[in-house]
């Protein structure tokens, strides 16, 4: 995880890299650290904790020079000190670096063993060391570089320049993403291009085992073995004002209001408003991301519909949040498409050789597009021979880019690190294949294909006015400081909602909660219940509601202190609850999209009355590139 910011070029680099790791902290806050070649000589300043910490120390320091790298570091191997924090220098070599060096055990001993000087306990600093070890015999980085790689083992990318050539920065990625910034006689470097939209917006995505030599304004892209690669540049059309607070105090608060638009930009492609039909827009199965938008649509959505009509079972594949919208996912594919579902966690799908029949769909889902076991996943299905379709919010991300086909969340950037927009915009286009898969595979008829494809259009306006009663969150959220533990409840459609519920409260409270299927209830949770415990019930007015009814009433008996979210104003779920929130009356498939929208406020509003930062919260980082 960590953020890597580099640049080359006439600017003074200090400002440019610190307001780049300021995009990038999201990746991690322990450590941060800055090094700049100033008149030949590499002036590094480092610092423990939040990036705000160096920026302190900055005050102080002058930099001249015009090649420089920073880091903001999410510990791995070493605590979150300022000795272990990044860049790493050794003999005259920088080095940032991103991911993990397996057989760093073994380095280390060789090189103790050779006498260095091994002035930290992470596994970073050792590569700085093969590297100078080698540029002593090549007096060229860029070959130093490519021969460490064959000493070392992992998943990561490094960013490096050396003293005796202040025109050069190497890069390398192998997992951790690493995009190259070109500007007009300048290059930058970083792990995300929120970090540089400020300066370009025209980018180079490194695929793994790619080295990039930047000398001066050239760029020369190698694999790990020195063979010379030609690469496409992409142009991006975010806007730098996305990856602003714009006036709120935190990017998960604005994120949050952004839900709305954001939904409504997911599934604009691929809806159409004036027959209420869906096509799936530019999903390009089989070619490659960069040529989507130069796809004829139509053609596109016949070479679509011809996937989907070939499919007869789908796995949905992802991590964390993302996971939860895949579950909601297969509430829509079964009940909508009647196409079996297996939703799986990545991490456990990687590793436990799971059987892919033929005529498998394998869906992950991933805001970032470079979660590591999410990428391992589809590399995976694609070698057992599955079609793979991904969801991304950021595009050209190595998981859009390994996918067959492609969509996109459309949500814009999300900076904070509970992920709130990019849920809520997966659970519209998830609904939205749902229905093409649907009307493809003619299990719904164009009447029916309408009513779900008006209850989407809703949705947008629905959401806002659940916005509106943000006050009633928040004081709710003030009634659950009192708890110690919380269950999250729900049935059908809003169980994995309840589930996304809780890890809010827990990534961004600290509180310990549990998302559950209301009916196990009765098979061991009512146990945990006395007057300490919390139960946030979604019962929503759905085809289960009575069932939900009678799980909260046998919580009740027996002490359950209640937060029900229901539908409209509900005298029962008023009367047998402590704190009752009402939503809008809505079609079944909109319900989730609605239900998140409390739970992401009370967590957020919990959060932030305890002093905590939500934006930032505690051992996380936004996009985990390690296993
Ligand atoms: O970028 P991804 O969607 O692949 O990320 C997956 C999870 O790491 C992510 O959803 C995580 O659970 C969030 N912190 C939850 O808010």
């Amino acid at each position: 995880m960590c953020g890597i910011v580099g640049y080359l070029g006439p600017q003074n680099p200090k400002d440019i890299i610190v307001s780049g790791l300021k995009k990038l902290e999201y990746r991690g806050y322990d450590s941060a650290g800055i090094a700049i070649l100033d008149g030949g000589k590499t002036k590094r300043v480092r610092a423990a904790g939040k990036l705000k910490a160096l920026e302190d120390k900055l005050l102080s320091e002058k930099f001249d020079g015009h090649i420089g790298i920073g880091h903001t570091r999410w510990a791995t191997h070493g605590a979150p000190n300022e000795r272990n924090a990044h860049p790493h220098q050794v003999n005259g070599v920088s080095l940032v670096h991103n991911g993990i060096i397996e057989n760093y055990m073994e380095i280390r001993e060789d090189l103790l063993a050779r006498g260095a000087q091994i002035s930290s306990d992470t596994d970073s600093e050792l590569v700085a060391h093969l590297i100078a070890e080698e540029i002593v015999k090549t007096a060229d980085l860029y070959k130093a570089v490519q021969k460490t790689l064959v000493k070392i083992r992992g998943a990561f990318s490094i960013v490096a320049f050396w003293e005796e050539n202040p025109h050069q920065l190497v890069a390398f990625k192998d997992g951790p993403p690493l995009v190259v910034g070109l500007g007009i006689n300048e290059t930058f470097v970083a792990s995300d291009v929120q970090a540089l939209l400020q300066h370009t917006n025209k980018f180079i995505y490194l695929d793994d085992r790619e080295i990039a030599v930047i000398t001066g304004a050239d760029i020369k892209i190698f694999s790990a073995e020195g063979v010379s690669i030609s690469k496409k540049s992409v142009e991006l059309n975010w806007d730098p004002q996305m990856v602003e607070k714009q006036g709120y105090p935190h990017f998960m608060l604005k994120e949050i209001y952004e839900q709305p638009r954001a939904v409504a930009s997911a599934m604009a492609p691929h809806v159409n408003t004036e027959d209420f039909s869906v096509k799936l827009k530019n999903v390009g199965f089989g070619s490659p991301v960069h040529a989507l938008d130069e796809l004829e649509s139509e053609s596109d959505w016949k070479k679509t519909q011809e996937v989907l009509k070939g499919i007869e079972r789908i796995f949905i594949i992802a991590c964390g949040t993302s996971s939860y919208a895949g579950m909601v996912g297969k509430y829509l594919f079964e009940q909508i498409s009647k196409i079996p579902v297996e939703v799986d966690i990545a991490s456990e799908f990687r590793y436990r050789n799971p059987v892919i029949p033929n005529k498998t769909l394998v869906m992950t889902i991933s805001q970032s597009g470079e979660t590591a076991d999410t990428l391992a996943a589809i590399r995976l299905a694609k070698e057992k021979g599955a079609t793979t379709l991904s969801i991304c919010n950021v595009r050209s991300s190595t998981i859009d880019r390994e996918a067959h086909g492609h969509l996109y969340m459309n949500s814009g950037p999300e900076i904070g690190v509970a992920s709130t927009k990019a849920f809520t915009s997966t659970l519209a286009i998830l609904s939205t294949v749902a229905i093409a898969f649907a009307r493809t595979r003619e299990v719904i008829n164009q009447k029916q294909e309408q009513e779900f494809v008006r209850a989407l259009l809703a949705a947008p306006s629905q959401m806002e006015g659940v916005l509106a009663y943000d006050k009633y969150f928040d004081e709710a959220a003030h009634r659950l400081k009192k708890y110690k533990g919380f269950l999250y409840l729900g049935r059908g459609v809003s169980f994995p909602i309840a589930m996304e519920g809780a890890l809010k409260l827990k990534e961004l409270a600290y509180m310990h909660a549990e998302g559950y299927a209301a009916g196990e209830m009765k098979h061991g949770p009512l146990a945990l219940i006395d007057e300490n415990m919390a139960i946030v019930m979604l019962a929503p007015h759905d085809e289960l509601y009575e069932k939900s009814i009678s799980n909260l009433e046998e919580a009740r008996a027996r002490g359950a202190q209640v937060i029900a979210i229901g539908t409209g104003d509900n005298e029962k779920l008023k009367s047998i609850s402590q704190y009752y929130l009402s939503l809008p009356p809505a079609h079944w498939m909109i319900n989730p999209l609605l239900e998140a929208i409390p739970l992401q406020l009370m967590a957020y509003h919990l959060a932030s009355s305890l002093g905590y930062d939500v934006d930032q919260p505690r051992n996380l980082a936004k996009s985990v590139t390690v296993e």
